[in-house]
């Protein structure tokens, strides 16, 4: 199915507002609403959208200025100006100015709709044929699903990238998919992982230096900043870097310019600049571990994973993405697969180590398994013991699964623990009634 377009309406007419918003719904589009280029602006900055329905005459900055605006964080949306009336002029403008179409007031709702329709219908193509860079990113969940636009929104922009989330979220995955559908991908991607080296080590492979600089400088090097000139440098695990150092990238962003160590000579550089953390940096710089300047650079378009806990939808789906890899690149696994329970429990499970995590555990679990069906007995003890526990404790989640699954889930859960009920339910996530319901409606109950 496809995903509902997602409209931004920026117009400060309250009653204008609410009335179109309300039209626009009816035709099935999602809408966001704001008042004035401020609040644009930010809603452009905090989501990605599909098109931006947008009033010329605003109070504060006028229609053209947030124009400009939402050009520069939201490049490849379309916009379509709402101008009132006598404002043709300026709607021609509008239009040089980036504008794809425009309407004008006193509107008629199926002028709009069927405007709205075209706009959608002739977004930009380049980005299908350069998909392939985010479908190394497994996931279908509407979380994912928006990361992805927001993926593909801010690669065609120049903006600063702050990529967030618990470890094996992939952080980097998303990093490299930016650059890889932006502009830049036939430069070089530099990732730097500052948490791996010295403060003195890392500032001297981030900003090369000069000979002499220090005791065996016996050459000029650049460092790695200038490395990927025109192109888009990586700065991984940005919260475990020094003050000083941090000091050092504000005047990087700010000036586009690095100073090798022991040069005095500003080399100026064309970089786009990634970061990524798993720490909260406002709980750093409350702790005074970080430059609040720096951070707002960084925070300029923010990129936050969802641990795999909070989108455990997508398990199944990792799951056979991981089978596949291992059928792939390994002959004894060629006929890898994964049955209806382990993958139950995979699911149930919290994966603290997210997406990195149950890579390894299918891979181990796929040794235990000889190569062949993975099934409850052959996943990690702790997993099992985890996911049972919870399931004593009353389970978080009822994952909806199919009538066959959920049948010969309960048949091997039963094998499992030699018709135990209790444990059998515990391991099933649901209380022992509803096994017993269960069960019965699947003619489980016969059976000695
Ligand atoms: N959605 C996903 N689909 C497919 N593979 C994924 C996904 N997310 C992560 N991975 C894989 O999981 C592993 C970890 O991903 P990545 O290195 O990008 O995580 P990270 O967030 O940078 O973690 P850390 O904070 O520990 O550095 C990689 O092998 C990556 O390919
Ligand atoms: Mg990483």
């Amino acid at each position: 199915m496809q995903r509902r377009s997602r409209l931004l309406l920026v117009d400060d007419d309250r009653a204008f507002r609410l009335s179109t918003a309300e039209l626009l719904r009816q035709d099935g589009y999602e809408v966001a609403l704001a008042a004035d280029g401020q609040e644009a602006a930010e809603a452009v900055r905090d989501a990605a959208f599909d098109l931006i329905l947008l009033d010329l005459r605003m109070p504060g900055a006028d229609g053209m200025s947030v124009i400009e605006a939402l050009r520069r964080w939201g490049a490849g949306v379309p916009i379509l100006m709402i101008t009132g009336f006598g404002t043709i002029d300026s709607a021609v403008q509008a239009l040089k100015l980036g504008a794809d179409d425009f309407l004008t007031k006193p509107l008629d709702p199926e002028v709009l709709t069927s405007r709205i329709a075209e706009l959608l219908d002739r977004r930009p193509t380049v980005q299908t044929v350069k998909e392939e860079a985010l479908r190394g990113i497994v996931g279908r969940s509407p979380v994912m699903q928006s990361i992805f636009d927001a993926i593909r929104t801010v690669a065609q922009t120049e903006t600063t990238v702050l990529v967030t989330g618990e470890t094996g979220t992939g952080k980097e995955l998303a990093a490299r998919a930016i650059h890889d559908l932006s502009p830049r991908c036939d430069r070089p991607f530099v990732p730097v992982n500052c948490s791996s080296m010295t403060e003195t080590l890392l500032e001297t492979e981030l900003f090369g230096h000069v000979r002499g600089a220090f005791t065996g400088a016996v050459r000029d090097k650049p460092g790695l900043l200038e490395v990927a000139q025109g192109g888009t440098v990586f700065l991984d695990e940005i919260g475990d870097t020094t003050l000083p150092l941090q000091q050092r990238l504000l005047r990087v962003l700010q000036e586009r310019e690095v100073m090798r160590v022991g040069s005095v000579r500003p080399v100026s550089v064309d970089v786009r600049v990634i970061a990524a953390t798993h720490r909260d940096l406002r709980a750093e710089i409350d702790a005074g571990r970080f430059r609040d300047d720096l951070f707002y650079r960084l925070n300029v378009f923010r990129i936050e994973l969802p641990p795999l806990r909070l989108r455990d939808g997508d398990v199944p789906l990792l799951v056979e993405a991981a089978l596949e890899r291992l059928r792939s690149a390994h002959h004894q696994f060629a006929n890898l697969s994964c049955s209806p329970l382990a993958t139950r429990l995979l699911r149930a499970y919290d994966w603290p180590g997210n997406v990195r995590e149950l890579f390894a555990v299918v891979e181990s679990s796929a040794v235990r398994a000889a190569g062949s069906r993975i099934e409850a007995q052959h996943l990690p003890e702790e997993l099992r013991s985890a996911v049972e526990q919870r399931g004593a404790g009353g389970p978080r989640y009822r994952p909806k699964t199919k009538p066959q699954d959920e049948r010969e889930a309960i048949r091997a859960a039963l094998e499992e623990t030699n018709r135990a009920r209790t444990r059998a339910a515990a391991l099933l996530g649901m209380s022992r009634t509803t096994l017993w319901r269960k069960m019965k409606q699947y003619g489980l109950d016969e059976e000695t």
